[in-house]
């Protein structure tokens, strides 16, 4: 999850004399705001300061952030037109920024802390480019699924070769595993999950060869546990509403599981932040396949001292 941003000071210093922009295509920026949490917290990995968004930009669809916060796409994708216009050539070339910041992170942080990768499932991402920004109903981008289904396939193939080339790349520049972020597939109805949304990322973990293990965030999503479990992914990663202990149960095995503290504990208190991570941490004692994190990212509101409290009592766990 985004471990970096704006809860931490450091970050929101860096911000003033840059822009997102500019943090995430300068290696060594990007290399320091990765850097930044595991400076002050206890973490074993580190995830790439970058964005879901580079490959729709990387594709010729820009994204920008509003004023007030979330994301403004201008160029929206609307007609079969403006897919065949998007740009596949060159991913790599054009995102190698991510690698070189990549190769400068293992470099300061050895081979003892794991290094994650990522990038955004199909679905969401085209989610963003038919919707241009955030959506309460993404009526829009279901609309396209329905209505211009041949396009909308164009879409997603196009996307899924995008996502592999770039994966390939990080794996190249040594991430340990990456995660594919499906914020949006809760949007789905359940019937088209498969097709409009998993499909997609089980192209992508196909196309990998088995290169480097694959975490599938699905928010929202984990009553379709099974279904993902069937993709090639390594593990699933949940948001908080969901039962991990019950879960695990239902994956056996086949799959670790990743989360799910709410992030919202990070806005209370030291104490109850560490009695919220304990609890967490009994409920899957015993667990072979558990990979403890937030349910999601972390919001502009934690309170350090509560980061610091959870790291600790996850690190301290025994
Ligand atoms: O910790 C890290 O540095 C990880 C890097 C990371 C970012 N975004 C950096 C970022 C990761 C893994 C993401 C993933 C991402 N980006 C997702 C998938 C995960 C999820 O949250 O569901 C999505 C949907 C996005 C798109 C996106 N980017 C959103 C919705 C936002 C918030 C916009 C806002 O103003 O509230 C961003 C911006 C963003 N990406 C920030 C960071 C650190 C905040 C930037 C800032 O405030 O300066």
């Amino acid at each position: 999850m985004r471990q970096a941003g704006r809860h931490l000071p450091e970050y929101c210093k860096l911000k003033e004399q840059y822009t997102f922009h500019e943090l995430a295509k300068t290696p060594e920026l990007a290399e320091e705001v990765t850097l930044q949490p595991l400076r002050r917290y206890p973490l074993d990995a580190a995830i790439i300061f970058s964005d879901i968004l580079v490959i729709p930009e990387a594709m010729g669809v820009p994204y920008n952030f509003r004023e007030k916060g979330g994301i403004r796409i201008d160029k929206q994708i609307r007609s079969l037109a403006d897919i065949e216009s998007l740009e596949t050539t060159d991913i790599p070339e054009k995102l190698a920024y991510v690698p070189a910041a990549l190769r400068r992170v293992r470099k300061a942080i050895g081979e003892e802390k794991t290094m994650l990768g990522f990038c955004g499932s199909p679905w969401t991402l085209a989610a963003y480019m038919l919707e241009g920004g955030p959506s309460d109903h993404w009526h829009t981008a279901k609309a396209f699924f329905i209505e211009e289904n041949p396009a909308f396939h164009a879409l997603m193939e196009k996307l899924v070769e995008a996502s592999i080339s770039y994966l390939n790349a990080q794996a190249d520049a040594g991430v340990d595993a990456v995660q594919i972020f499906d914020s949006w597939g809760a949007a789905c109805p359940g019937a088209w999950y498969r097709e409009m949304s998993l499909k997609w990322i089980e192209k992508i973990i196909a196309g990998l060869n088995g290169r480097i293990p694959v975490i599938v965030y699905a928010k929202g999503m984990s009553h379709h546990a099974e279904q993902i479990a069937q993709t090639g992914a390594r593990a699933l990663s949940v948001d908080w509403t969901v039962n991990l202990p019950e879960l695990k149960r239902e994956l056996k095995d086949r799959l670790a599981v990743q989360g799910n503290l709410d992030p919202a504990i990070l806005d209370t208190t030291p104490e109850l932040t560490r009695m919220a991570a304990q609890e967490l941490l009994e409920s899957m004692r015993g667990h072979q396949g558990f990979i403890f994190n937030l349910g999601h990212g972390i919001h502009p509101s934690a309170k350090i001292e509560n980061m610091i409290a959870l790291t600790e009592t996850v690190t301290q766990f025994s």
